[in-house]
């Protein structure tokens, strides 16, 4: 659900363009690190600082912008932690 989440924004923010998604799972002491990374246009820059609060949608028609607060409400859930990083 989390993971196919994600997936699909990545997808989406490609924008029919195409492009590549990397998942890679690390066993680090006390943590598995997953980790989903794209090479697509990257989060806008308006919405970084509330990418995981509901209702929060860019660019993209029909989107509940519940994504992401689904995500980080499961991950939270199961005593996880749960970040995004912009590169670009
Ligand atoms: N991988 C990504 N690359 C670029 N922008 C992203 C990416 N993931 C999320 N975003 C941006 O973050 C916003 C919030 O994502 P979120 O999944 O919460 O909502 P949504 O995708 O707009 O709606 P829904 O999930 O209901 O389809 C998106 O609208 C998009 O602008
Ligand atoms: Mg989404």
């Amino acid at each position: 659900m989390v993971v196919q989440n994600l997936v699909t924004n990545a997808v989406e923010a490609f924008d029919a363009g195409g492009g590549r998604i990397e998942i890679t799972v690390e066993q680090l002491s006390d943590w598995v690190q997953v980790k989903i990374s794209d090479n697509g246009p990257g989060i806008p820059e308006e919405i970084r600082d509330r990418f995981f609060e509901a209702f929060v949608t860019q660019e993209k028609q029909g989107g509940t912008g519940l994504g992401t607060a689904i995500a980080k409400s499961i991950i939270d859930a199961h005593g996880g932690q749960i970040i995004v990083k912009n590169f670009k």
